[in-house]
């Protein structure tokens, strides 16, 4: 998986790509992330990068044509379409669902990050193939919101995680939350790991996690519950 980032702000990437899983990820040429910086793509003398808006108002818009050259500078050389990406409060809603359908449909994404009061709709217009939020709330910039993506999608590649499916036991994938989990001692503060997980038993250890991940999506997440219920009449 390839991932371009066209940020105003590319050093903000550096600890969340650079450390742990996302590292690793890289040094195995799994996925490639790559950082573009859109003033880099100004023509303006002072590297200038945004604008007064129409209309008035407060704050500065990102103008249309640094980003549009940045967005060429990875393009032109291109045979296969990357799907690009808006952040933006105003995008679909991001969930679990959402990222498993993204990383079925592409291997390559270029992701926009907007500052300020947001970006110049025409080059939106133009080359924006998506829109996505992470909530509905405003943040100051899609930088935080595009490392929510990476980390997000990264995960779901295949290698990029310890075994091939481990993503698929997390809570969300298939619309539960995870089982309770729990490592040694066996006992802590009095509390004692759950007998079946040290039964090694593998069978009866299943069926308790199952259990346990009804239970607790239905006391925490009674909507996901009900869903859950829906779509699978006999679980
Ligand atoms: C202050 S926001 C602009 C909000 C815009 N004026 C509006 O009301 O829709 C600046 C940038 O932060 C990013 N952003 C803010 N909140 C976001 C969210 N919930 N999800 C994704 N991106 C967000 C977007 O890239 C946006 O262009």
């Amino acid at each position: 998986m390839r991932i371009d980032i066209l940020t105003l702000f590319p050093e903000m990437f550096s600890y969340v790509i650079n450390e742990s899983i996302l590292k690793r990820a890289q040094e195995k040429g799994i996925i490639e992330i790559n950082l573009i910086n859109i003033r880099d793509y100004s023509t303006n003398k002072h590297k200038k990068v945004d604008d007064y808006p129409y209309g008035g108002g407060t704050g500065m818009v990102m103008s249309a044509s640094p980003i549009y050259e940045a967005f060429k500078s990875i393009t032109d050389t291109l045979t296969t379409k990357p799907t690009v990406i808006y952040l933006t409060p105003q995008g679909k809603v991001f969930n679990q669902q959402v990222a498993n359908d993204l990383i079925k449909s592409n291997t390559h994404y270029i992701l926009l990050c907007g500052h300020y009061e947001g970006i110049d709709e025409r080059v939106l217009e133009e080359i924006v193939d998506e829109e996505i939020s992470i909530g509905d709330f405003v943040l100051t910039g899609g930088e935080i919101p595009a490392m929510v993506l990476i980390d997000s999608l990264s995960r779901l590649v295949p290698g990029v995680l310890g075994g091939e499916d481990a993503f698929k036991d997390e809570s969300h994938y298939n619309g539960l939350l995870e089982y309770p989990q729990y490592t040694r001692p066996a006992e802590f503060l009095g509390k004692k790991v759950p007998d079946v997980l040290l039964s090694g038993h593998h069978e009866n250890i299943n069926k308790w996690r199952h259990e346990q991940s009804l239970k607790r999506t239905k006391s925490k997440r009674p909507d996901m519950y009900d869903k859950f219920k829906m779509i699978n009449k006999n679980s």
